[in-house]
């Protein structure tokens, strides 16, 4: 694996030149017949009916939505609810007859703040936010009670039952973060009787986790520095723990919309989620991506009846953990798993100091979830767009925090466009996209401020272009991706290189 990423220059760069030099384009009919294809990015159609002032029309629209309706699109709130039936109108009039996929899942919140107080031998309260933060899915409760250190010298503090000999019931466990998970060390502790935990960190900051499924006692996070006063304050130590939280089953729902065309057996999915944070509007995560999925399903809908079926996917409860997606994926039979050729996510593709970055499908970069085969054609169908389109970009990692994750997991294969997020761009960027170096590249990322006068519209451009050429040259063939070649059609494709040789 290459230590750093490959770089995608367009051919007027003198280091594309230098790689791509001395050949010409050579043109392979595969296939029966020799009807044209959109192998070539010029003869695409879609980049040009998908229209950037469309795409904006309908993110001002998603804003609209939002401020009339408390602030944001989050799920199962009255935001997201007119915002799905914005989505399902505007499918209706194209032609479409979109569906709900609907489900529930739970959802954790806390009712008041929690407290984590020092009682004996002296008083002192700490602070939440600076000293302690709640984990996310702690359980409820109330407890003064010893403050008991649970092997918190070492990080395997915790992961085992053995460190638990001897600890009085109805104590608060006093561990240190590592080794093994916060729900095991929790659930270590409770299983010893231990009325809540308080799990302090092994390095400088808050420590901010989650114990995945409600715990079946009060947990929070916190600082290195309290944690060694803990352990200093000695043995009469006694803490007050109380964390005031509670888990709601909701319900909420994705919207499918599938063109009436195209093999039912080669499925090509595009999703963007539709559902935002409770802290704002959320137009550019992730309106932008719903805007352009959205306007690409209605151009789409002009082009004559295509070879593969598309599949257009808004996926709901994202910012909750992947909800809607991985709901969809996992009431999927294998046998409509084996029939997706691939999945394709859009999440942000308008961010305000922007890079244009192709999810790795080449599995190239530290922090990517495992590619399923096909991936990488994906990537390079993009980078190859961008080259001839004579603009940069850049591999991005699956990091799995969007809703390609479930699709991955699945086996299939997956790719998409991203134009940053809580990553900061380097001086290197500034050169292949302008913006400024050293800020993040969403400086709006997940606050009130994720406005539409915060978008960058070239960034949207590029990457619904991205987008569009996409969704038409797989609705014309996935060959490359997963060997699917239907027999009635045409393939043209246009080779880069003749075995290890480069062509052009
Ligand atoms: N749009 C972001 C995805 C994102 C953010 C990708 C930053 C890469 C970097 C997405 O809506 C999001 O915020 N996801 C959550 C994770 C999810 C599992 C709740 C996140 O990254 O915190
Ligand atoms: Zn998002």
């Amino acid at each position: 694996m290459p230590s750093t990423p490959s770089r995608h220059f367009p051919r007027r760069t003198a280091a594309t030149r230098r790689r791509l030099a001395g050949g010409a384009t050579v043109v392979m009919a595969l296939g029966l017949g020799m009807a044209p294809t959109t192998a070539h990015a010029d003869d695409a159609q879609l980049p040009t009916l998908v229209k950037t002032e469309n795409i904006r029309s309908h993110m001002e629209n998603l804003q609209t939505i939002a401020e009339y309706n408390g602030g944001n699109r989050a799920s199962a709130e009255p935001g997201y609810d007119i915002a799905a039936k914005y989505v399902i109108d505007q499918l209706e009039r194209a032609g479409y007859t979109p569906e709900k996929h609907t489900y529930e899942y739970d959802n954790w919140n806390e009712n008041s703040p929690a407290v984590l107080a020092q009682t004996a031998p002296e008083e002192r309260g700490f602070t939440l936010e600076d000293d302690f933060v709640t984990m996310a899915y702690s359980g409820a409760g109330d407890t003064t009670a010893p403050g008991i250190a649970v092997n918190a010298e070492t990080d395997e503090s915790g992961c085992s039952a053995d460190d638990f000999s001897g600890f009085p019931e109805g104590a608060i466990a006093i561990v240190q973060r590592g080794t093994c998970t916060f729900t095991e060390k929790t659930q270590n502790a409770a299983d010893a009787g231990a009325a809540g935990t308080v799990i302090f960190n092994n390095e400088p900051g808050p420590l901010l986790g989650t114990v995945g499924e409600e715990s079946a006692i009060p947990v929070v996070g916190a600082t290195e520095e309290v944690g060694a006063e803990l352990l200093a304050a000695g043995d009469d130590l006694e803490l007050r723990l109380s964390v005031d939280s509670e888990v709601v089953t909701k319900s909420s729902y994705s919207i499918i919309a599938e063109s009436k065309g195209g093999a039912k057996d080669n499925v090509v999915v595009v999703g963007a989620h539709l559902d935002g944070v409770p802290d704002g509007p959320g137009v550019n995560d992730n309106g932008s991506g719903t805007a352009a999925v959205l306007e690409t399903a209605k151009q789409f809908a002009e082009l004559g009846a295509p070879n593969n079926k598309l599949r257009f996917a808004f996926w709901g409860t994202e910012e909750e953990g992947l909800v809607g997606s991985t709901k969809y994926v996992e009431g999927l039979s294998q046998k409509e798993i084996d029939r997706i050729a691939l999945y394709l996510n859009f999440d942000m593709i308008g961010s305000h100091n922007f890079g244009r970055f192709v999810y790795d499908g080449r599995g190239e970069l530290d922090g990517s979830l495992p590619p399923p085969a096909g991936s990488a054609a994906i990537q390079k169908l993009f980078e190859d767009y961008f080259e001839s389109q004579g603009l940069v970009s850049e591999p991005t990692e699956f990091s799995g925090r969007s809703d390609y994750s479930a699709f991955m997991e699945a086996g299939i294969a997956s790719g998409g466009l991203f134009s940053g997020a809580d990553g900061v761009k380097t001086e290197e960027q500034v050169e292949y996209y302008g913006g400024t170096a050293g800020e993040q590249y969403d400086p709006y990322y997940h606050t009130p401020e994720d406005t539409i006068d915060k978008i960058d519209w070239d960034s949207v451009e590029d990457l619904s272009n991205g987008m569009a050429y996409a969704v038409e040259a797989y609705a014309d063939s996935t060959l490359p991706v997963n060997g699917v070649l239907r027999t009635h059609q045409t393939q043209e494709f246009v080779a880069d290189r003749l075995g290890d040789l480069w062509l052009r």
